[in-house]
């Protein structure tokens, strides 16, 4: 009895938290500059610092440079020169400060567009931070868990690659074969809505024969529980864990970063604290990849027109997709970032 009433507070907190939260929403976009956004692993800009080189990145399309100065700090600004417009990524550097391939202007820390930032094994850039903390994959800095860094290029706006993260019927058609998609319903499906900025659902998923002979290492009987979530606006991460093993986890966290309107990067930090050993580790890479490469063909086949794909998504709906309203409703506002909008910011803030 003390259960059922348990139980029916747990649905009202969640249907009240899921009004609340369709109030707050639309009051928490800013442009996505104005977030952290991952442009890159720090193996890459280690290599970069090595050979004294400096490092391109785009952020939807602005233009932008990286470099370390003589006091081990990280440098950002547009990939365009101060006299007359030559990219800078060609430049030297000299004494901490990178001078143009054209007539060799210096750039030093007083032209710094934006603030870079090392974390979590990445590298954030954003331009005046709302916030500053940077988004987090679960587990870092536990020395009982293993991490692994993957890129893929996903040919999908942010906001449906944001989507497809939190969608639950999609594994049935697109994560078949050897993935871990099923058409036996998921169990428990509950949704967490309750913080402006951050959104989750949980729910057991049946576990095919071919995972469970993947993860030699984990004792699972039938489903798993998974918990996934998305922070706004770049980041999602989903736990998988046995209900009978439940202390070993993987986590798969994705840092997105808009290239074009249709084209998304993805950062992915695949984390566990099982199969840690090199062949356990190799094992769980090439996996991660076989269903990343499931999601990557479904992308190539979504439609690039986006006042089309505006025009006929969602007037059909499907079942466990309670917490795509709200999800859908944290990009009402969103824009790629446009390197136009950005020049009227810098304008305003006389750069
Ligand atoms: S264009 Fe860069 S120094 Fe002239
Ligand atoms: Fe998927």
């Amino acid at each position: 009895m003390i259960y059922k009433i348990l139980l029916i507070c747990v649905n009202i907190f969640h249907v009240n938290t899921f009004s609340l939260n369709m109030q707050i929403n639309n009051e928490i976009q800013k442009p996505l500059y104005r977030y952290w956004n991952c442009i890159g692993f720090e193996n890459i800009m280690d290599d970069h610092i090595i050979n004294n080189k400096p490092f391109k990145f785009e952020v939807g399309s602005i233009p932008l440079i990286t470099w370390q100065n003589d006091d081990k700090k990280l440098v950002s600004t547009l990939n365009a020169c101060k006299h007359m417009g030559s990219k800078l990524d060609s430049g030297s550097i000299c004494n901490g400060n990178l001078y143009c391939p054209y007539h060799g202007i210096k750039h030093t820390i007083e032209d710094s567009c934006g603030i870079i930032k090392k974390h979590d094994g990445k590298i954030w850039w954003s331009y005046n931070p709302i916030d500053n903390n940077i988004p987090t994959i679960p587990y870092f800095n536990d020395s009982t868990y293993v991490s692994t860094y993957l890129t893929f290029d996903m040919k999908e706006s942010l906001p449906f690659c944001i989507y497809n993260s939190l969608d639950l019927n999609h594994p049935e058609f697109v994560h078949n074969g050897l993935g871990f998609g099923s058409n036996i319903a998921p169990e428990n499906y509950k949704t967490y809505l309750n913080n402006p900025e951050k959104l989750g659902i949980s729910f057991d998923y049946i576990t095919k024969s071919s995972i469970k002979a993947i993860n030699y290492d984990m004792k699972i009987k039938d489903r798993t529980a998974n918990y996934n979530e998305v922070i706004y606006p770049s980041t999602s991460w989903s736990k998988v864990s046995s209900i009978n093993d439940i202390e070993k986890n993987i986590i798969i966290g994705v840092s997105m970063l808009p290239l074009k309107e249709n084209l998304t990067r993805w950062y992915i930090t695949l984390r566990h604290n099982y199969m840690s050993d090199i062949v356990g580790k190799e094992i769980m890479k090439h996996a991660t990849k076989y269903i990343l490469n499931q999601d990557k063909s479904q992308f190539e086949k979504q439609i690039k027109n986006n006042k089309l794909k505006e025009f006929i998504s969602w007037r059909q709906g499907l079942k466990y997709e309670y917490h795509m309203i709200p999800l859908r409703n944290y990009y009402n506002d969103y824009k790629f970032p446009s390197i136009d909008d950005f020049i009227i910011e810098l304008s305003k803030d006389n750069w």
